[in-house]
């Protein structure tokens, strides 16, 4: 437990800061400048902790491979949803686990409502750098407490789901059961989501992600991955509404700084290790 962050809610400190490193880097992938500010800011308090991954964080010392990993991706998710946008200028997105993360401020159009959504220890902290209007909500709630929901239902969409690094830390069952309740509750809707390879969850597979999870991240045990799924179509066998529309891999990137990890992208199994699947929910 880092400053009363829990271990899952800790992750999304190493994504900030992920994106407050690349900003300062030449040529930035993400280039956002909120980051930067908020992990100033949070430095003063993480600077008291003798926590490895405190330390890590306040030196600016992490991996140079997943700060371009992780820019990478919320640069995708942006474009994710600004294509949705071009389509629905009105939308709602909803971002699942949303983190510290300042995709409403990237995005804004003067038109969509953006729910960011996440557990109440990263809300708090958020409320102290985000003000909520008329467009633009913070919710503080697992996601699994299907309550906040009702809230969103208000709007009359179309909607978006964005779940960005989140699904992985949630048992499968879990997963099954919220992706189900999106459909039934928000049908037509578009989810966008992050999967980790389930080949990977094996009993001694799963060893070895989680220790590189804590020894590369200095993470708590609690970070876990728990679940995920063979491939893009294995959802669709879900429900028979749910529809598989494209998928994306870090490797698919263009983005220079990726060097020779671009090549991954001709091999399957290698490109589909962890990976980003979109559908349409009923
Ligand atoms: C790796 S971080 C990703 C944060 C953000 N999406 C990003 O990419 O910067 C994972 C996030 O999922 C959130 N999370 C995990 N389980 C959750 C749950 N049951 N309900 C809501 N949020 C959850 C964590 O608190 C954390 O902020």
């Amino acid at each position: 437990m880092l400053a009363g962050i829990g271990d899952v809610a800790a992750t999304s400190l190493i994504t900030l800061y992920c994106h407050a490193i690349d900003t300062r880097s030449d040529n930035p992938i993400l280039a956002d400048a909120k980051s930067v500010e908020i992990a100033a800011a949070l430095d003063r308090m993480l600077a008291r902790s003798e926590e490895p991954l405190a330390r890590t964080l306040v030196s600016r010392t992490l991996d140079k491979s997943i700060v371009i990993h992780i820019a990478i991706r919320a640069k995708k998710y942006d474009e994710y949803v600004r294509d949705f946008l071009s389509r629905y200028p009105d939308g709602v997105v909803v971002n699942i686990g949303c983190g510290l993360d300042s995709r409403f401020l990237r995005i804004d159009n003067g038109r969509v409502v953006f729910w960011d959504l996440d557990l109440p220890e990263i809300i708090a902290i958020k409320k102290d750098f985000f003000t909520e209007n008329d467009r633009y909500h913070l919710v503080a709630s697992s996601v699994l407490d299907y309550g906040w929901m009702a809230q969103v239902r208000r709007h009359k969409g179309p909607f978006l789901f964005m779940a960005e690094g989140v699904f992985m830390y949630l048992d499968g069952e879990d997963v099954r059961s919220l992706v189900l309740e999106l459909k039934k509750t928000f049908p037509g809707s578009e989810l966008v989501c992050e999967v980790e390879n389930s080949f990977w969850l094996g009993p001694l597979t799963k060893k070895m992600v989680s220790y590189k999870l804590q020894r590369q991240f200095h993470l708590g045990e609690g970070a876990l991955f728990r679940s995920g799924i063979r491939d893009s179509r294995e959802m669709e066998q879900w429900d028979s509404g749910i529809r598989f529309l494209d998928d994306w891999s870090y490797f698919d990137s263009d983005e220079q700084k990726l060097g020779l990890l671009r090549l991954f992208r001709h091999i399957g199994w290698l490109r589909k290790t962890q990976w980003t699947v979109h559908y349409r929910l009923g």
